[in-house]
């Protein structure tokens, strides 16, 4: 297939070829996205040469991004491409969770077994091997700290240099460590996100950085590949509910785009419902869905929550998730401090495990559920945006029954953990552990 660069604003619809070096539409400002034209694939065959991929060792097929590369905006031209065999995420069953929310079963697509532990693999896999494509020598992205993490490694892997920058003091010590390891220049800015983001569209201009946020539409077609994988691994049969966190929306729209194109091209033949779902502090998208008019997102000015990767305010990719939430029939929730910190120790109890923000999704089921809008036989994939020990604080703290909100209420430990520290006395022990 074609591919070029249009601008998203219906009113504009402007075309630009792929290798421009723009985020936004020059002519409008409106965000651009990829769009294919031309001979259509065709699904029956790409389906089994899919399948096959995955038996062949070249890292192009080993990498579950890159095996679907009909589908991403690169002319089926392979070369240059940075890879670090990303994607491959299991689909795991968690009886236990679909209990707790009151379900038959579901089952956790875990984006966390990414090799920088989370889904933002996905798509900087994409975006890497683009800035490489239009001669770029330094990356840039403002993060709550998995972008960065992911950018970091994906462009050292590149040979290229990777500039970040972080809200100072609100993103975890696992996600900012990885930077630092992963050799990214690293600024802690005493801003939040927004406003960082904000700065680093002028930085990225004025030093002709390549900006790797999910602004950038390259970050959006490889998050595509969360769903095409999926769908793969569960040949073709369409979930009935695909739930996921939502912060800056860019997988929302990634996901939607994902349906949407497989169902032009005859992959499905039915739409999952996207449920979104925002943490309480941080939740601009759900007030959005809430009005009555929704030409126009009004920012949360101070987001606060502690589910940090989706500390924000004012999303940038929030037009183009409204349209995916309203072409899937889907549906926005929020959910509280509390909700978020219980569902993860549930998804712990599982075996799985994940970071705070991930959480959001069984916490949102479980409302749901209770709302009447998910039923019990529906059949439910949640996405786990990102492994376990991106925030190793957090888990501590909860289960040691010294978690916070940000306003300084505690956290009730209702499944709390706490470790109990033992006299090294064989009999003691014993008399513990028989109890
Ligand atoms: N879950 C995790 C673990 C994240 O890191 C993010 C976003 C989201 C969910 C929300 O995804 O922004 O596409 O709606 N983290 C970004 C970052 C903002 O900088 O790492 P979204």
């Amino acid at each position: 297939m074609l591919s070029e660069l249009v601008c998203f604003e219906p009113g504009c619809r402007a075309r630009f070829p792929l290798d421009e070096v723009i985020y936004t539409c020059p002519q409008c400002g409106g965000l651009l996205e990829v769009a294919y034209s031309g001979d259509k694939p065709d699904p029956g065959s790409l389906k089994k040469i899919w399948r096959e991929r995955r038996m062949n060792n070249s890292p192009l097929d080993q990498s579950g991004v890159w095996r679907y590369r009909e589908l991403l905006p690169f002319d089926g031209n392979a070369a240059g491409v940075v890879t670090l065999r990303e994607g491959n995420t299991p689909l795991v069953n968690g009886p236990r969770a679909a209990a707790y929310a009151g379900i038959d079963s579901l089952v956790f697509k875990h984006q966390g077994f990414n090799p920088t532990g989370s889904f933002k693999d996905n798509g900087m896999t994409c975006g890497a091997t683009q800035a490489l494509r239009v001669g770029m020598r330094r990356v840039a992205c403002v993060s709550t700290g998995n972008t960065s993490a992911s950018m970091a490694a994906y462009a050292s892997a590149a040979g290229l240099q990777p500039v970040i920058f972080i809200p100072h003091g609100n993103i975890s010590y696992g996600k900012l460590s990885q930077a630092l390891e992963y050799g990214a220049r690293t600024l802690q800015v005493e801003a939040n996100f927004d406003q960082i983001l904000a700065l680093v569209r002028i930085l990225a201009e004025r030093l002709g950085i390549y900006l790797l946020n999910s602004i950038n539409p390259f970050r959006i077609e490889g998050q595509k590949s969360i769903i095409i994988e999926m769908l793969d691994q569960r040949d073709w049969t369409p979930p009935d509910w695909i739930v996921l966190p939502g912060g800056n929306l860019g997988n929302t729209s990634a996901f939607g785009k994902a349906l949407r194109e497989l169902a032009s091209l005859g992959f499905i033949t039915r739409m999952p419902r996207l449920a979104v779902v925002q943490a309480e502090g941080a939740a601009p998208f759900w007030d959005l869905m809430q009005s009555a008019d929704r030409a126009v997102l009004r920012p949360v000015e101070n987001p606060k929550t502690l589910a940090t990767a989706i500390r924000i305010g004012d999303p940038v990719s929030w037009k183009k998730a409204l349209r995916e939430v309203e072409c899937s029939n889907g549906i926005v929730a929020r959910a509280s401090e509390q909700e978020i910190a219980d569902a993860k120790a549930q998804i712990g109890l599982c075996g799985i495990g994940c970071e705070p923000a991930s959480a959001a999704t069984l916490a949102g089921i479980k409302k749901l559920v209770s709302a009447g809008v998910i039923r019990s036989g529906d059949d439910v994939v949640a996405v786990l945006t990102g492994n376990v020990l991106k925030d190793p604080d957090y888990i501590y703290r909860y289960h040691t029954g010294t978690l916070q909100t940000p306003a300084g209420a505690p956290i009730k430990p209702t499944f709390g953990n706490n470790p109990i520290v033992v006299p090294n006395d064989a009999g003691k022990i014993a008399e513990l552990l028989a109890k």
